[in-house]
């Protein structure tokens, strides 16, 4: 393993708008039944929010497989048509993701909105991903580090030391996501040493418990030389965190 033994890697599969209650069920049943005794990772699922009730439940005691949620609002309550708010997902969730490149391209949200979902996480008590990731046409620019660190610094800059060792980032480029084509571990490890900077700007000094992840068409195929990248610490997983199997094998992965 190229990362300091104090970060464990986490693999987080992130099930999007997918898997109704009968469903949710059998996947986290089958993920529980494949899932070694003691896996090489942190293992999250990220189901719909009408789902979070019944996989809590599930997973009941079992430190194995940790809960989270897909996205949130900033707001503790109020008149927000159709939005959920932290609050709401704290008795079920460790985790909330925010950021995520569908949100942030399908729903308007900027990078203003996704620091306020993230402070509004770690004023609950839950740990934010924060997702983020350029697009080909910014890569293709030669923009890539300039977008990471102006969503990166949006996201980090003005936390609490504490609050900063509380997030994860997640690595995304949107050219990857549900593609088939994954990015490269070099270009892996080369955004998660930009983001690096930026965690450490943030902090003020090292945090090395902040976990960054690599998201983007991870396979069990590809799982192993992604999470072995210098400076990934996990996976963010979409599409191949709905079949178990699959999931299982890229968490066997990260210890590989
Ligand atoms: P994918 O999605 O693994 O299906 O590419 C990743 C994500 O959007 O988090």
């Amino acid at each position: 393993m190229m990362n300091p033994e104090t970060r464990r890697p986490l693999v987080a599969g992130n099930w999007k708008m997918h898997e109704g209650l009968a469903e949710a069920e059998a996947l986290v049943r089958s993920l529980l039944a494949g899932l070694p005794a003691t896996p090489a990772a942190e293992v999250l699922v990220l189901p719909p929010f009408t789902a979070l009730e019944t996989v809590h439940r599930l997973i009941g005691s079992d430190t194995r497989l940790r809960l989270g949620a897909q996205n949130c609002h900033w707001e503790t309550a109020g008149a927000f048509t159709g939005e959920i708010s932290t609050a709401m997902l704290e008795p079920w969730c460790t985790y909330v993701l925010v950021g995520h490149s569908e949100r942030r391209q399908l729903f308007g949200e900027t990078d203003e909105i996704v620091r306020r979902k993230l402070d509004a996480v770690l004023a609950a008590g839950m740990r934010p991903i924060l997702a983020l990731g350029e697009t080909e046409a910014e890569r293709e620019r030669g923009q890539t580090q300039a977008v990471l660190l102006r969503q990166a610094r949006s996201g980090l800059v003005g936390l609490s030391v504490d609050q900063v060792s509380r997030c994860t980032i997640a690595y995304e480029p949107i050219w990857a996501i549900g593609t088939g084509a994954a990015a490269t571990p070099a270009d892996a490890s080369e955004a998660a040493a930009v983001l690096r900077s930026v965690v450490d700007e943030a902090a003020g000094r090292e945090q090395p418990t902040v976990r960054i992840l690599y998201g983007g068409s991870v396979t069990a195929a590809s799982a192993a030389s992604l999470l072995h990248a210098p400076g990934v610490d996990g996976a963010l997983v979409g599409g191949a965190s709905l079949r178990a199997a699959e999931f299982c094998a890229i968490v066997a992965g990260a210890g590989a």
